[in-house]
């Protein structure tokens, strides 16, 4: 199955980092969100991204102009009646993510294929909720997707080896370098990622270390290009709660408890770089931390 023309649902930092890379790569994208306003600002800031890589000689002023003519905002779902893949990059809460596949269901044609950039939810529980488990994959992308190498595919009990392979030669042909996961919670890089990031909140909570302190050890003593405190900000503190409430709750182990901290944090809107303020406030000239 060759796909020429993706939906991508949710117009954030992933949905329209995966419109992005799709579009420089020669695929139609209608992009949809909740709001019109939410798709402009999608649309504003793929714009800005390609301008930097412009900036950077990464791609060519043809390239961006072409980029940017295949991307439609799509303001209603019945607009991605014509994609051959549509992905959901929307909230991390299954709620949500159900109530859409409810709505874009009906709208697909039935050999359409539904993929999920879930960062931890059961695929095959996703996918029993849908019309279509053959037809429905994990394709997880990195952020930034634009920078990022890597994309973790995951198929549910159900998913077919068509919708498998056609998944795999659309990341194959955005450049993608692609590393195979069970459907177990969180999958391969969260499981493993997000445990790091919550034990650097449980440090800065129990006064080990300072927000500083946190991210300098890991960086020159781990030699990780940014601190876990700083990553956790760009990954967003909700999708970092999220995760560590579906490890906590799918693996029954306490060693997944979310850091309270982290749920306060959460809880105020401090949800990193996207709210402006995290473990880092970014409103001033440079980040400086929080506390
Ligand atoms: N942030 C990361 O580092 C990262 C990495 C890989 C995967 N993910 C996953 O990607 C998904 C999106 O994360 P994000 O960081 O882009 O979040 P985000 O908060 O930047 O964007 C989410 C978008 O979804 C939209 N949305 C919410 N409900 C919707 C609905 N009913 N219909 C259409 N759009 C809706 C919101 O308006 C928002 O624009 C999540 O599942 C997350 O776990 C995130």
């Amino acid at each position: 199955m060759d796909i020429r023309k993706i939906g991508v649902i949710g117009a954030g930092q992933m949905g329209n980092g995966i419109a992005h890379v799709a579009a420089l790569a020669g695929i139609d994208v209608s992009l949809h969100d909740i709001s019109e306003d939410r798709i402009k600002s999608g649309l504003a800031t793929i714009n800005g991204n390609m301008s930097r890589q412009l900036s950077k000689n990464l791609i060519t002023e043809e390239d961006r102009q072409k980029a940017l003519l295949r991307i439609e905002g799509a303001p209603k779902v019945d607009d991605l009646a014509d994609c051959d893949l549509v992905i959901e990059a929307a909230t991390e809460n299954e709620q949500v993510k159900v109530k859409i596949f409810q709505s874009v269901c009906p709208v697909l044609r039935p050999d359409a294929i539904l993929a999920t950039n879930t960062s931890s939810i059961s695929i095959t529980r996703l996918a029993s909720t849908t019309d279509r488990p053959e037809r429905f994959i994990g394709i997880h992308f990195m952020n930034p997707v634009p920078v990022m190498q890597l994309v973790e595919l995951i198929r549910g009990i159900a998913t077919e080896d068509e919708t498998f392979e056609a998944s795999r030669a659309l990341c194959t042909k955005l450049g993608k370098t692609i590393a195979v996961a069970e459907d177990f919670p969180a999958f391969i890089v969260n499981r493993i990622l997000l445990p790091m990031i919550n034990e650097a909140i449980y440090t800065l909570y129990e006064g080990v270390g300072s927000v500083e302190a946190i991210d300098t050890a890991m960086r020159l003593g781990a030699n990780h290009p940014m601190g876990p405190l700083q990553l956790a900000d760009f990954i967003g503190l909700d999708t970092c709660l999220s995760v560590m409430q579906v490890l906590y709750e799918g693996l029954a182990d306490s060693k997944y408890r979310p850091c309270p901290l982290l749920v306060k944090y959460v809880e105020a809107g401090w949800l990193g770089r996207k709210s402006q303020r995290g473990f880092y406030d970014y409103r001033g000239e440079r980040p400086v931390p929080t506390r």
